[in-house]
Formats: C-alpha cells, sequence, structure tokens
C-alpha cells in the first residue's frame, strides 16, 4: 500500500493505477463503518483509494477540530490490511497552500438540519470533497449512509457540476445495542457510551410507529423526541427531521422516501443519526 503524502505523489501513482478506481474519503480514527466502505470498494473496483484528512474548513467555531480523534498509524495498518492501494495523508498547508478561497455552495439542500447548526460545515465538506475528487479523478466515491445530509450534498454537487463520478452510498453500519459507528463515540465516557443507545432506539421506534401506519410526520417525530427525552444524559437535541429523502425538504405528511434524522448531544458530544423511511 502507497501512502502519498502530497497531490504530486499521488497523481504520479495514480498514472500507472488500474481503472476503475475506487475512493474512500475519510477523516481517519477509522471504524468498522470506515471498513464496510473500503470493503465495498475492493468490491467493485480495481484500485482502492482512501484518503485520511481531518478538514479543519468543516469545523465550526464551537466544533470539535482540535479533539477530534487521530490514529493514523492504526488507520494505515487496517487499510493495508482491507486491501487498500493507495492511501493518501495530504497536511493542511498541502490542501490550502494558498489558503484557498474558492468554495462550493450546494445551497439550500446543504443550509437545513446539520448546515444550520454547524455554521458553513457544507461548503467545508462541498470543497474538500471536491478537491479530493478532482485530485484523485475516481470513478466511484464511496460515502456512508450515516452522514445522510452529507451523501445528498455530495450528489447535489456531482450532478450540478456534472462531475464524471458516481456516488456509492454504503448502509450505516451499528453495534450491537443500535449506535450507528462513528469516530466521535471514542470520546464518549462509559456511561455517555451506554446513554447513546437512545439515539437509535429514538429512530427505531418512530420507524415502527411509521411502520405501523403512521405518517404523520409531527407524531413520528414527537415519539422519538418522547424517548429521547427519557435518558437523562441527552444534554441537547438539535432537531428530530423527517424530510424528503431527496430534496431534504421537512414533510408534513410521509408518502414517498423519507429520512428521519436527528442530532443529539450525549454530554458534550453531537451524534447524528438516520433512519429511512421506504418500502424497499
Ligand atoms: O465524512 C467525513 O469523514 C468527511 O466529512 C469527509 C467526507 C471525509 C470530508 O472531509
Amino acid at each position: 500500500m502507497l501512502v502519498a503524502r502530497t497531490v504530486s505523489e499521488l497523481r504520479l501513482a495514480l498514472e500507472t493505477a488500474q481503472s476503475p478506481l475506487g475512493l474512500v474519503p475519510t477523516m481517519g480514527a477509522l471504524h468498522a463503518g470506515h471498513l464496510a466502505l473500503v470493503r465495498q470498494a475492493r468490491s467493485e473496483n480495481t484500485t482502492v483509494a482512501a484518503t485520511i484528512f481531518v478538514n479543519s474548513r468543516q469545523f465550526g467555531s464551537h466544533d470539535d477540530f482540535a479533539s477530534y480523534p487521530r490514529t493514523l498509524e492504526q488507520d494505515l495498518t487496517v487499510l493495508e490490511a482491507e486491501g487498500a492501494d493507495l492511501v493518501f495523508v495530504p497536511s493542511d498547508e498541502e490542501m490550502y497552500p494558498s489558503g484557498c478561497e474558492t468554495r462550493v455552495d450546494v445551497g439550500r439542500i446543504g443550509q437545513v438540519l446539520e448546515g444550520q447548526f454547524r455554521e458553513e460545515h457544507f461548503l467545508g465538506v462541498a470543497t474538500v470533497v471536491l478537491k479530493l475528487l478532482n485530485i484523485c479523478r475516481p470513478d466511484r466515491v464511496y460515502m456512508g449512509q450515516k452522514d445522510g445530509q452529507q451523501c445528498l450534498v455530495v450528489r447535489r454537487m456531482v450532478e450540478d457540476l456534472n462531475l464524471e463520478t458516481e456516488l456509492v452510498t454504503v448502509s450505516t453500519v451499528r453495534d450491537l445495542d443500535g449506535l450507528a459507528l462513528s469516530s466521535r463515540n471514542a470520546l464518549l465516557t462509559d456511561k455517555e457510551r451506554s446513554a447513546a443507545r437512545v439515539i437509535s432506539q429514538a429512530l427505531f421506534a418512530a420507524k415502527e410507529m411509521w411502520e405501523s401506519g403512521v405518517k404523520d410526520a409531527d407524531r413520528l417525530k414527537q415519539h422519538a423526541r418522547d424517548i429521547l427525552a427519557g435518558e437523562p444524559l441527552v444534554t441537547q437535541v438539535d432537531y428530530v427531521s423527517v424530510a424528503d429523502a431527496r430534496t431534504i425538504e421537512e414533510l408534513k405528511i410521509v408518502q414517498g422516501r423519507a429520512m428521519l434524522s436527528t442530532a443529539v448531544k450525549i454530554g458534550s458530544i453531537r451524534l447524528i443519526d438516520n433512519v429511512m423511511l421506504d418500502t424497499d
């Protein structure tokens, strides 16, 4: 496995790489959710590249950039074990040598939900993902459904800017108690980790309610909120949303495919999760 630290090293390696190329962009602190992306990329492409870059531009002033977990050596070991061919590990200066004034704004889809609570978050995400796509030029890019809105933002950008890559969204990987895997889970204390299962419990309970025939979005959201409210270590619920799965428009009645999502603080750690309401 080749580890490239500069754009020119990576491009040189890609010159002789066989297509199709699958790209897994990450911020490191890899867990089984990331490995599911690498595995799917491995099974669908001849060459697999991953990127590890904690992108300061997508963290707002109140976000956890400094405390974001960083486990580079371990990450490289697991990527090699999963059969990645190339890993791009740029520094901040390599990614933003002249500051990078250009920013990719996907409009409304990036301004609601996470966009409302994390100032400029999706400007930072869309910009870095576009840069990574331009640097690596993959045939396919793999992202996790746990970051459902991020997938919609990237899909929109790929469509709007005619990018020649296919976005492949991979199902959320969950711990045995249902908690969606996230690099931020490592920051939870034992008590908080145990309390965090309430997030998926709330979402799946609301999904069950929807399956039993309730289509009124307010009732579904209230049901999830009631369950979250029962856990004392939930210190903040930023939103519970039932939105159209493509446009992310908030719904009153669930008719087509919808995404039920939430952002919750357990202690001081902010976690997000979602489930799809669809008939598939
Ligand atoms: O999901 C992530 O880890 C990041 O948002 C991404 C897509 C790697 C961009 O920095």
